[in-house]
């Protein structure tokens, strides 16, 4: 990308950034084998899920986390975050899927230390309708994250703006779906389908997959709506839905163009702090969920879900 500023990208300063973000991001580590596969979905586009992914992945890395980032959106906007090229990548998610091409010869290392990406493009639009016509077509990319989900504790998934079949692969393999939510008017009615679309999956495809939480993002204190809908969300979903909440920040969005991410961009900015802080709640979260399941031997039911007031 031409507008990468060279002095964000030079090693040294990546190196002295990371080792701040390290003492910063001081959590401990809960480690998966094979990796937790978290999927980042919503099928509203510009609701943060790159920036959300792009963020936590590299803060999960800064405690010590191996960590893979699967760009599973053609417009590729995890790939350039870090500073490659997306049309370079003529070996991308696109060739594991649909050409048998191994993910081990398509990843990428990132300018972050333990943090690698299968990078994505726009070639990835056509895998929607090429993987219409194969059998199991909804667990293509379980299939091929199965060798090496042994080489890192933690997977994200940055899933595209929709609720199609790439987004179906994705939640067919995760764990769980981390869901970033703008405090909007429509933010309900689209939770809503999303949590039918969840409850869907379930019952078809993957009857593990949990709610990993659900994350207010670009939020506004000043706005009315903003508290009305955080507080209609909280009711509803009650201890699913974060603490923290990531303020609209501008530093966030700038960061992309210099090919790192925000938390490596400004440390200290609002966003970047929202970002650190919700890494170690998810991490806590994480955590003590894996403690309470070894305690009550994985018999635990999820707790029913109130159902979501629409617009
Ligand atoms: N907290 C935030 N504050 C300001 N801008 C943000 C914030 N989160 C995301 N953005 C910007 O909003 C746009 C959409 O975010 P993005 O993460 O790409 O959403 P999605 O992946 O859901 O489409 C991008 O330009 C991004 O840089
Ligand atoms: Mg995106």
């Amino acid at each position: 990308m031409s507008s990468i500023n060279n002095n964000f990208n030079s090693q040294d300063f990546l190196a002295k950034r990371q080792n701040k973000l390290v003492s910063i991001a001081k959590s401990p580590l809960c480690k998966t084998t094979p990796a937790r596969i978290i999927a980042c979905v919503n099928q509203k586009g510009g609701v943060g899920k790159t920036t959300t992914v792009v963020n936590i992945a590299t803060a999960f890395a800064a405690i010590g986390a191996r960590v893979l980032i699967i760009d599973f959106d053609p417009q590729g906007n995890a790939t350039s975050a870090f500073g490659i090229d997306k049309r370079k990548c003529q070996q991308n998610i696109y060739s594991a899927l649909t050409e048998g091409i191994s993910i081990e010869s398509i990843k990428v290392k990132t300018n972050i230390g333990k943090l690698d990406i299968l990078p994505s493009n726009v070639d990835l639009s056509a895998a929607e309708i090429e993987l219409d016509d194969i059998d199991n077509r909804e667990f293509v990319l379980k299939q091929h994250i199965a060798s090496v989900q042994d080489q890192y504790d933690y997977i994200f998934i940055d899933c595209p703006p929709s609720l199609g079949l790439l987004t179906i692969n994705a939640l067919a393999c995760a764990n769980s779906i981390l869901i970033p939510v703008q405090c909007e008017f429509y933010a309900l009615e689209g939770l809503s389908h999303l949590l039918k679309t969840y409850q869907a999956m379930k019952r078809n495809f993957n009857k593990n997959l949990e709610i990993e939480g659900v994350v207010l993002t670009m939020y506004d204190k000043r706005c009315d709506q903003t508290h009305n809908i955080e507080n209609e969300i909280r009711s509803f979903l009650g201890d699913k839905v974060y603490n923290t909440v990531v303020p609209r920040n501008i530093k966030l969005s700038e960061a992309p163009s210099y090919g790192i991410p925000g938390i490596m961009y400004d440390l200290i900015c609002s966003g970047s702090a929202a970002y650190i802080a919700l890494a170690k709640e998810m991490m806590l979260k994480i955590s003590s969920n894996a403690s309470g399941k070894n305690n009550t031997n994985n018999n635990e039911k999820e707790k029913p879900m109130k159902k979501v007031k629409t617009a």
